[in-house]
């Protein structure tokens, strides 16, 4: 076991996020717009991928230097094919202690079981409204929301441990958030409400499509008591409450209003095997070569110290009208 490394302001590394896919059967219009990313869009071919075989050997690597925490994500990790054998893999790794995938949900109802018993236990599902019209749009696809509440029924049936993720944007479904509320209460999953951010280059976003955690929370109280539940661990993204009623949690991710960067523990690793140490970064380590060229594992090992120890990234910390114009990542690449 290697000393787990401090970035320049003494955040140790903690999680990893690993997209397995660039592609996605949604085209969320503040992701993947359908015009950006139509039928000639170039995405990555097979072999540019990382195999399983090379996630898990930097899993192995990562865990050394102190990562307990994996998230899959994508685009939509469930598009990528074999899943369920990558979780069996990253399961067995030594030091990994949790293990979560963020999905849209469409494909869980194939998936579900396979990925249960290769030994995941955490979903975040994104659902970003329940009016079948609104949320046929924003998906792109006129994908109606009762398939993926379908999915969350199952998978909750089957054992998951599921949580379900609200990109809320002003004029476009903030009207879905108290029936998000009512209807995940019932159903007893945490609601996560999500500032709209300004990842990646062409989302459309402006601080006046940003529905800020006050105002959702106000709308909440005018309905139901709710008491604040204290953080599970240091680092956690989002700020929880609890109905006081019983049932439910909701969340915040209040990356606008109340960034979190301070306790940043987050690196992420891109499908083509570029590590990242910031969702709004504009350029990546390519790791990839690293492992295709033979490099040893202590020669990947210091590449990965280096990177993270020279780490200063707080980019929610200083968002200004100046940071959004620049060129970042997408968050179809990244994977959020
Ligand atoms: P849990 O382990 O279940 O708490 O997962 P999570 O909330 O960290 O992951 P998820 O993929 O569900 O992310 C929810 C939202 O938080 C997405 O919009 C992410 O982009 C956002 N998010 C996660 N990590 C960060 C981060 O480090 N910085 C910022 N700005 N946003 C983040
Ligand atoms: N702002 C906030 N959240 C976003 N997501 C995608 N784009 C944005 C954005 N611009 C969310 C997805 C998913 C998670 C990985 O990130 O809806 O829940
Ligand atoms: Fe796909 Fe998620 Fe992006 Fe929507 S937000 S296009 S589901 S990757
Ligand atoms: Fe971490 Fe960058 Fe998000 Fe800040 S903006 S919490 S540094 S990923």
């Amino acid at each position: 076991r290697n000393r787990t490394p401090k970035d320049q302001l003494q955040r140790p590394i903690r999680d990893l996020r690993i997209s397995v896919t660039d592609r996605c059967n949604f085209r969320c219009t503040y992701c993947m717009p359908k015009e950006l990313f139509g039928d000639d869009y170039a995405f990555l071919p097979k072999n540019e991928l990382l195999t399983f075989e090379e996630i898990h050997r930097l899993t192995k690597l990562f865990a050394s230097l102190g990562v307990k925490k994996i998230r899959l994500t994508g685009g939509e990790p469930l598009m990528r094919s074999g899943l369920p054998g990558l979780v069996a893999m990253i399961s067995s790794v030594e030091g990994i202690e949790d293990i979560g995938l963020t999905t849209n949900g469409l494909l869980l109802g194939q998936q579900a079981q396979p990925l249960y018993e290769a030994g995941l236990r955490r979903l975040n599902v994104s659902l970003d409204a329940l009016d079948g019209e609104l949320f046929g749009q924003i998906n792109g696809r006129g994908i109606k929301p009762d398939m993926i509440l379908d999915n969350i029924k199952l998978a909750k049936a089957i054992g998951f441990e599921i949580k379900v993720n609200m990109v809320v944007q002003k004029h476009v479904n903030d009207q879905e958030i108290l029936p998000m509320a009512a209807h995940f209460k019932e159903w007893g999953i945490p609601l996560r409400f999500i500032e709209f951010m300004d990842v990646g280059n062409d989302n459309g976003w402006s601080f006046e499509r940003v529905v800020t955690k006050k105002e959702i929370y106000e709308r909440l109280r005018e309905v139901y008591e709710l008491e604040p539940v204290d953080r599970a661990y240091f680092g956690e993204v989002a700020k929880r409450y609890r109905y006081k009623d019983g049932g439910a949690e909701v969340g915040f991710i209040t990356s606008v209003s109340e960034s979190f960067c301070s306790t940043c523990t987050r690196a992420r690793l891109s499908s083509e095997g570029k590590l990242y140490t910031c969702l709004f970064a504009s350029s990546g380590f390519n790791l990839k070569r690293m492992l295709r060229d033979g490099t040893d594992d202590d020669a990947l090992l210091s590449a990965i110290t280096e990177i993270w120890e020279s780490r200063m990234d707080r980019y929610s910390d200083e968002r200004t009208e100046q940071t959004v114009k620049r060129k970042k990542i997408d968050m179809s690449y990244i994977g959020g």
